[in-house]
């Protein structure tokens, strides 16, 4: 068995609290159990401002897909690690732009698989898989990422609010293969979650690895993810706090968090 299948589980255990599910609370999503909502209880307690710190990284899931789209003329995306559908999924905004552009969302919780079946393919263009995305070959192997993403044409591949659930040394040997397999003119999108206070790294890492039975890498630093996108050319605004990151409105001084962010940006692929 490798990685990818060990990870995947096809029953939804509501008595563990899952991170799709504990970032849909956060959102104000409806998709969740008590065991997530008393684990996000914890978490608040530790870093309070993490329902405005989600608000800002689905803000940013936004811009970034339509600046993509707009701007560089990205009709392709591969959403890693997507979530659970919520307002301005990845496919309404960039469809939004063209018509004709093609997403698939990757995610390995079976309750994502479930309601993204039903409310994120809403047509022919837009897919949804069940993968570990550390198994890079398996999904650029499956049938709906060959039949919708070219591999001779540029893609935005995702991985937005992801690597903190992937151990140190599996991050950067996953971003390099998926590089591997993409078109020159290709872009990277990667944030995190990072912290300037070592209580808050080491508080939630070891509160989300009890809480999800390890299923959780870490709070990083903002070196970390800057290592993630070396050698990329990093496009304007640079890499930041994602709130930072080409706001289509001022930013309201509340919306700051400083327990922890959300940092990272995007990078092309020459
Ligand atoms: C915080 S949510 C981010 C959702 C979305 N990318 C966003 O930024 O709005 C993290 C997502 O990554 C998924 N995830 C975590 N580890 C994963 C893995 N190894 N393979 C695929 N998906 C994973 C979780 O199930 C969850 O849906």
């Amino acid at each position: 068995m490798d990685q990818g299948e060990q990870s995947i589980s096809h029953t939804i255990d509501v008595d563990t609290p899952s991170v799709a599910r504990m970032y849909d609370w956060l959102l104000g999503g409806i998709d969740n159990y008590p065991a997530d909502r008393d684990a996000c209880q914890d978490l608040l307690r530790i870093a309070p401002s993490t329902k405005a710190l989600a608000l800002n990284n689905r803000a940013f899931l936004r811009r970034v897909v339509k600046v993509l789209a707009k701007e560089h003329g990205i009709r392709q995306f591969l959403d890693h690690g997507s979530g659970l559908p919520t307002r301005d999924n990845v496919h309404e905004v960039a469809q939004r732009v063209d018509h004709d552009a093609r997403v698939v969302y990757v995610d390995n919780d079976p309750i994502v698989l479930a309601h993204g079946r039903t409310r994120l393919v809403e047509n022919e263009r837009t897919a949804i898989v069940q993968a570990d995305m550390r198994d890079t070959s398996s999904i650029f192997s499956h049938p709906d990422v060959t039949r919708l993403i070219r591999r001779d044409k540029p893609t935005a591949a995702l991985f937005v609010s992801v690597t903190h659930c992937l151990k140190d040394d599996e991050v950067q040997p996953m971003i390099e293969a998926v590089k591997q397999r993409l078109a020159p003119g290709s872009f990277l999108v990667v944030c995190q979650l990072v912290s300037e206070h070592e209580k808050v790294r080491d508080g939630v890492t070891s509160l989300m690895a009890t809480a999800t039975g390890g299923n959780w890498g870490r709070v990083r630093e903002e070196d970390d993810v800057r290592g993630y996108l070396h050698g990329l050319e990093i496009i304007e605004p640079g890499l930041c706090d994602v709130t930072d990151w080409r706001p289509d409105r001022e930013v309201h001084p509340r919306q700051h968090v400083d327990d922890w962010v959300e940092w990272g940006g995007v990078g092309r692929l020459d």
